[in-house]
């Protein structure tokens, strides 16, 4: 749960709004925003990692109010696609600020970049090195480029969402030899600019080893082009991926403790190697969008169904499901919940809350205990729901989107508005 977030009498109340009153003013379901709360996360970051950069990862949620936040609170933004870019502009987070990622950018996505100035554009291809070589020729400008590099370490992670052994398609290998050729190549090009090399080796990630083996091979191969190749490189990114906790399991690290790590790291290895410290850079998403957020639901429907051994399971139908939160279904990713809108004393059921998809994969918390009176019109709350679920939404069953709302200082307001039926229709044009 987000900081501001209490029960009042059975009622969840997040900066002093009780979601009764935000789900009668805004429907469900609903993504409710603890604004103060992603704004300290954010900050907590950039205080920790004294004299680094922070990227906040846009793909973990993105509109034009968060981009604002993150530009107040004195980060800088990363964005992995042309559309992403688009709500950056759209907020006017200043291009010098936006670092633009992305394993296969389009020429068009490259062009708007470089046409706008944007202060890095991470390099993940042998072609894309040809498309910007093209572009920056035509445009006349010189590009600010990172080239991101697989450090070959198994992250204990999730298969889908690791990103640094070598069966995966991100980034050139160190051990294969690619990163130090593209370095090559990159240097050969007189429209761009070479700041340094860029790590991530995955996401939700607790132990942090990995984080530790990826920068010491990073930064061997960094020491090695500034000595043998004599090119200079200011900047090293180590990426994001920091894990958080979706349910009383999980135990993260604080900004701090990962930033004592890291930090020591880089500083021991440089001496270790007798180069210069970069300028550090760090691409956190998940850990400050995550926990800011808890999704609203309405109850609709409820059954038990009898289990082998003689117990039984309640099934609890909500108004959203795997449309607004995909992670359980892609992820195996684990939830929790709690009753929201009053207070119980009936004794708590062994309960699966699932979606009103049309699939039985369609699950939102796959085991909680709840009030065994939980019943339609019952309000539920899933904490941690700010990272990759509105951000990977779709419109299943023709599932209009649901609306993000932030709540600061007792005051509620729309950041993403709910689709409507209407929205979705004007796309049919058949
Ligand atoms: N930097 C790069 C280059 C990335 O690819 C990512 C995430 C991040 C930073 C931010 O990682 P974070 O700090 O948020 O873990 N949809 C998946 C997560 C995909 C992550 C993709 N890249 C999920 O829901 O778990």
């Amino acid at each position: 749960w987000s900081d501001g977030v209490a029960k009042v009498d059975g009622v969840l109340t997040v900066a002093g709004e009780s979601v009764v009153d935000l789900a009668a003013e805004f429907g469900t379901p609903t993504y409710v925003v603890d604004e103060d709360d992603f704004r300290r996360r954010a900050r907590a970051f950039k205080d920790a990692f004294v004299g680094a950069d922070v990227y906040y990862a846009g793909k973990a949620f993105l509109c034009v109010a968060a981009a604002r936040w993150i530009v107040e609170e004195g980060l800088n933004l990363d964005v992995c696609s042309g559309g992403e870019l688009a709500v950056a502009l759209k907020a006017d987070v200043p291009p010098s600020r936006i670092g633009l990622h992305g394993n296969n950018k389009s020429s068009a996505e490259l062009r708007r970049a470089l046409e706008v100035g944007v202060g890095r554009i991470i390099i993940d291809s042998v072609e894309e090195i040809g498309r910007l070589r093209e572009l920056t020729a035509e445009l006349g400008v010189t590009a600010p480029v990172m080239i991101r590099v697989t450090a070959g370490v198994e992250a204990h992670t999730h298969e889908y969402i690791s990103t640094s052994h070598e069966d995966q398609k991100f980034g050139f290998s160190i051990s294969g030899g690619d990163a130090l050729d593209a370095v090559r190549r990159v240097v050969a090009e007189p429209g761009l600019d070479l700041r340094g090399l860029h790590s991530h080796i995955g996401s939700q990630i607790f132990v942090t080893d990995g984080f530790e083996v990826a920068a010491r091979r990073v930064l061997r191969l960094h020491a090695e082009v500034e000595r043998e190749l004599g090119v200079a490189m200011p900047e090293f990114d180590l990426g994001g991926g920091f894990g958080i906790a979706y349910t009383t399991q999980d135990d993260p690290s604080t900004p701090a403790d990962l930033a004592g790590n890291m930090l020591k790291i880089v500083a021991d290895e440089c001496a270790a190697m007798g180069i210069a410290v970069p300028h550090l850079s760090i691409e956190p998403g998940r850990a400050i969008a995550g926990p800011s957020t808890f999704t609203l639901y309405e109850v609709g429907t409820s059954k038990s169904v009898a289990l082998d051994g003689g117990a039984s399971r309640r099934y609890v139908s909500v108004d959203g499901g795997m449309s607004d939160n995909i992670r359980p279904a892609l992820y195996g990713a684990d939830y929790s919940c709690t009753l929201a809108s009053r207070a119980s004393d009936a004794p708590a059921v062994l309960s699966r809350v699932v979606g009103k998809h049309c699939e039985s994969g369609d699950i939102v918390v796959k085991d909680e205990f709840l009030p065994g009176d939980v019943a339609a019109g019952d309000l539920l709350a899933v904490p941690g729901t700010g990272a990759y679920c509105r951000s990977l939404a779709s419109n299943y069953n023709h599932v209009p989107r649901a609306a993000v709302v932030a709540v600061r200082d007792g005051e509620a307001r729309v950041i993403l508005r709910r689709e409507t039926e209407e929205d979705l229709l004007t796309l049919d044009v058949g």
